[in-house]
């Protein structure tokens, strides 16, 4: 399934969106979920969190206090970024997993600054998401070409545009996105993104890092209750994609730190007895009061296992840049 308001609407918008996404109409995603739901120890792929309600509850997420990723990231990327446009020279700027491309910002300035810019291609699950971030950027950036890409980054990352000859790629993965994925799928996703690396290009990684629990755990479960909301907006979700009848106030959010597995991990657990039919994809699932469903894991990384990542992936590690702290850390990573 593809959409391509591209051509009709480039007359109209300065900017493009290729979508490989609907909610609740993509087969693979459905299969996915329904197999999730009905596991022994249920679990819901992470990219259920993120339709448009979504995406704005993690927006007031990286303003919250506890939330030290976004700031910490930020700052790294603000120290680093100018001598990594410089030795690259990136022509464009392929963004996994962009969201509402705050962060972006830095990055572009940089290759503005330097004069290098000419594309910039912000690739999501939410179309929603890309449609509010490229508005602002091709408003920002005048002559960037802007083309989105709303896809998997499972499944489609082949459908990102083809460079042009010459063009020298940075690829950005912020956020600490690649942690909400299991060892398997991350490793997957990092040897496709290797994959489509040149010589000259750079892939530029945020990695939250394995730190004090309690700073962790707080910052996934803030005192305003933010990410407590932004968890329940799993179900409310779910219930619209594929009418789904459960209550998101059943449920209480939970985030716990699983030290043996070096994650976070959040759940929803069931306040009293639920059957949940969700007609869409043709299943009830009886939750009994106290059983819990697992929506999140974010991973938490050593510098040694982001080398190792790295290396698995055919890249080697070029830059590290980590805070004061040890929280977090901004990577950079180019063909070996
Ligand atoms: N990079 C931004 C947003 C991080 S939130 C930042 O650092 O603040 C994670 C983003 O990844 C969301 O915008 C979400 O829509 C997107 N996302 C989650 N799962 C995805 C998937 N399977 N494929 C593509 N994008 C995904
Ligand atoms: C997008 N991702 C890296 C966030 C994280 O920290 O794992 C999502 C999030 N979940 C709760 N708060 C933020």
């Amino acid at each position: 399934m593809t959409t391509r308001l591209a051509n009709r609407a480039a007359q109209v918008l300065p900017w493009r969106l290729d979508c490989h996404v609907a909610a609740g109409n993509d087969r693979a995603a459905a299969d996915e979920l329904r197999r999730g739901l009905s596991a022994r120890r249920p679990w819901v792929p992470a990219r259920w969190f993120y339709d448009d309600a979504g995406c704005a509850l993690f927006v007031r997420i990286t303003a919250l206090d506890a939330y030290y990723q976004t700031r910490t990231e930020e700052a790294l990327l603000d120290a680093c970024i100018g001598d990594l446009v410089v030795s690259h020279a990136p022509t464009e700027l392929v963004e996994i997993g962009s969201g509402a491309a705050r962060k972006t910002r830095t990055i572009l300035d940089a290759m503005d600054h330097l004069g290098t810019l000419t594309r910039y291609v912000p690739f999501d699950i939410s179309p929603g998401a890309i449609a509010v971030s490229a508005t602002q950027i091709a408003a920002a950036y005048p002559g960037t070409r802007v083309h989105g890409v709303a896809g998997d980054f499972a499944h489609h990352l082949a459908r990102i545009p083809r460079r042009r000859a010459g063009d020298r790629r940075l690829v950005a993965f912020l956020g600490g996105t690649i942690g909400n994925l299991e060892p398997r799928g991350r490793r997957t996703l990092m040897r496709r993104l290797a994959r489509r690396l040149r010589p000259g290009d750079a892939l530029l990684l945020g990695t939250d890092l394995a730190h004090d629990p309690g700073v962790l755990v707080r910052a996934y479960d803030d005192p305003e209750g933010v990410t407590a909301e932004f968890n329940r907006n799993v179900i409310r979700h779910i219930n619209t994609a594929f009418a789904g009848d459960a209550d998101p106030v059943d449920f209480a959010h939970v985030a716990l730190w699983n030290a043996r597995a070096a994650r976070i991990e959040m759940h929803l657990r069931a306040l009293r007895p639920i059957e949940w039919s969700i007609a869409g994809l043709g299943i009830v699932l009886p939750i009994e009061a106290g059983a819990a469903i697992r929506t999140e894991i974010s991973c938490k990384f050593t510098r040694a296992g982001v080398e190792a990542m790295y290396a698995d992936a055919g890249l080697t590690m070029t830059g590290w840049h980590e805070d004061d702290l040890g929280r977090y850390a901004v990577s950079v990573g180019t063909p070996s």
